[in-house]
């Protein structure tokens, strides 16, 4: 039979109400990478991040892919607000028009992953469009781990720039590089 893959988006409402699926996957994900057994990378971690703090974010959606009904990927983010630990954790010193906020400037994509057994099928590529449509804000901003090849190829391929470094957890154990995509191609990284 053939797979039939669907992908929507949701809010915090939908975020909250699978909450632990979502977790499974992450830490599913983690077996074997450099994030297993690092603290912010945890099962509590993640979810804490995402019910606590993440999925009440104004704003704040969710694209979700799910084949025969099986959740198999997801990318959530939210606008960054006008104060945040976004910049705040960048090591190096960026511009002040950079980091610059209105809450509706810049896009954060938090977290994207892809069930093993899917990947290399355009299901993060459909979730990305499903995710980003119809959003007006200027740029996108992630954070990716560096050794983190197959991941770091795919935001370079949409055109992603690194701005800087950071160590989202605070206590030297997250090595992040950060990642920005100006929504508009003739804008530029100044900064
Ligand atoms: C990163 C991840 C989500 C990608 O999922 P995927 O479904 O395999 O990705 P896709 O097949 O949809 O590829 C996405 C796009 O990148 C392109 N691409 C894939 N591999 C590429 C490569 N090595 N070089 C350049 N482009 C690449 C695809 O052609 C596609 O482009 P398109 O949208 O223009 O068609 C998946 O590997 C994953 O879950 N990794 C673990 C979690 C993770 O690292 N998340 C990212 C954290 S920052």
């Amino acid at each position: 039979m053939e797979d039939t893959v669907e992908v929507s988006i949701g809010g915090a409402a939908e975020a909250t109400e699978m909450a632990d699926q979502l977790t499974d996957l992450y830490v599913a994900d983690s077996v074997g990478s450099s994030k297993q057994g690092v603290a912010h990378f945890s099962r509590d971690r993640f979810k804490a991040r995402l019910l606590d703090g993440q999925a009440n974010q104004p704003g704040f959606a969710i694209a979700t892919a799910r084949a025969n009904g099986e959740l198999i990927g997801y990318m959530f983010g939210c606008p960054l607000p006008v104060v945040n630990l976004w910049w705040g954790s960048v090591q190096e010193t960026l511009s002040a028009d950079l980091i610059r906020e209105t809450g509706s400037r810049t896009f954060a994509l938090l977290e994207g992953i892809v069930r093993r057994d899917w990947r290399g099928r355009k299901i993060a590529s459909a979730l990305y469009a499903k995710l980003l449509e119809g959003r007006h804000e200027e740029r996108i901003t992630l954070m990716v781990r560096p050794e983190n090849e197959s991941a770091y190829a795919i935001w370079k391929h949409y055109g992603y720039q690194k701005i800087g470094t950071a160590d989202p957890a605070g206590d030297g154990t997250t090595h992040l590089d950060v990642l920005v995509q100006y929504m508009n191609a003739t804008a530029s990284i100044q900064g």
